[in-house]
């Protein structure tokens, strides 16, 4: 008799168990992989958002840099007729077929970061990602103003450009901003521009073979801060002073940037926030409420941050690093 009533409650109790988890809401995130300071704290941020709201339970998938991985994980969401898929892409093209098949399975899609050239053809219930070209103008157009305000507005610089990883929407969006803000600045002679992958250990490596094959860098510009903070270490093993001898304007604004500026070995970063969790978290409860969105894509507010600040940009002005240092959240 006893036996039987404890099989009763174990049965009442896998039942009540299996009852609570069909209720949860579960989100599927593919993430592109783990190149940068800036996507730990991306992947952190929404990790932490997802998982610590009641109710909720994330799906992750690190695509490893591998466009491959990501359109499998991609169908595997699907197959497992997940409630949402977060996704960002590590390449802009060739996503149309597996997204489709997504919105044939009829999950909604929020796309984040990295948004794939196919957006306007495939359903999407939100997109949050940096204005990247925006974000590229500001990198020129900071260097180009800082130098006019020591009185070095008039003296050809050689600047060189360290791109992200080819054919992501950061990098190409990132190289349009800085090619057409390079036009306003007709003192710049364009003396290098290769890619850096968005990695340390890349922009390291870039920097070195520039060092050695070109006689003379003036600025550079790294379109994240970890091939900055790379390029710093490359500098410096040549015996350069990195700031001084070369200016250096990165992206992101992670801590590490931060230090680098506050030690004087950096001189700018643009922003490029990670911290979408603040976006998706009432965008998904939102519609749980069965509210519906525009599909339209949305920026969040960046801003620009280096040694002295008060640099006017047009659309911000820059701050000082220091003054802000010990808010920073990533
Ligand atoms: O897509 C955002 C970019 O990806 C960040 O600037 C870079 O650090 C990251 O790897």
């Amino acid at each position: 008799m006893k036996k039987v009533f404890l099989l009763v409650v174990a049965l009442v109790m896998v039942f009540a168990v299996s009852a609570a988890s069909a209720k949860d809401v579960v989100i599927a995130f593919s993430q592109i992989g783990q190149e940068s300071d800036w996507r730990t704290a991306n992947t952190d941020d929404l990790r932490s958002a997802i998982e610590n709201h009641p109710g909720w339970k994330l799906v992750y998938d690190d695509g490893q840099q591998k466009q491959e991985n990501q359109i499998k994980a991609l169908r595997n969401f699907i197959t497992q007729d997940v409630d949402y898929i977060l996704f960002t892409g590590v390449v802009s093209t060739g996503w149309d077929e597996v997204l489709k098949e997504v919105n044939e399975a009829e999950i909604p899609l929020l796309l984040i970061d990295r948004l794939p050239d196919c957006a306007d053809k495939i359903d999407y219930v939100a997109a949050f990602g940096g204005d990247f070209v925006e974000e590229g103008r500001r990198q020129i157009a900071w260097a180009g103003e800082y130098l006019k305000g020591i009185g070095k507005g008039d003296v050809d610089m050689n600047i060189v450009i360290m791109e992200g990883t080819t054919g992501a929407s950061a990098q190409t969006g990132r190289t349009e901003g800085n090619l057409k803000a390079l036009a306003e600045y007709p003192h710049f002679k364009l003396v290098g521009q290769q890619s850096g992958n968005f990695t340390r250990a890349e922009g390291q490596a870039v920097m070195e073979s520039w060092l050695k094959s070109i006689d003379k860098i003036d600025v550079l510009i790294a379109q994240n801060d970890d091939m900055a903070l790379g390029a710093i270490d490359a500098i410096k093993a040549a015996g350069k002073v990195p700031g001084k001898d070369i200016i250096i304007v990165g992206c992101d604004s992670v801590k590490a940037a931060f230090d680098a500026i506050v030690a004087g070995e950096m001189n700018c970063t643009v922003e490029c926030t990670p911290l979408y969790g603040a976006f998706v978290v009432p965008t998904i409860e939102a519609l749980e409420r069965g509210e519906r969105f525009d599909k339209t894509v949305v920026h969040p507010e960046e801003g620009v941050f280096d040694m002295d600040g008060g640099i006017d940009l047009g659309s911000v002005k820059s701050v000082k690093a220091a003054d802000v240092i010990a808010s920073r959240r990533y």
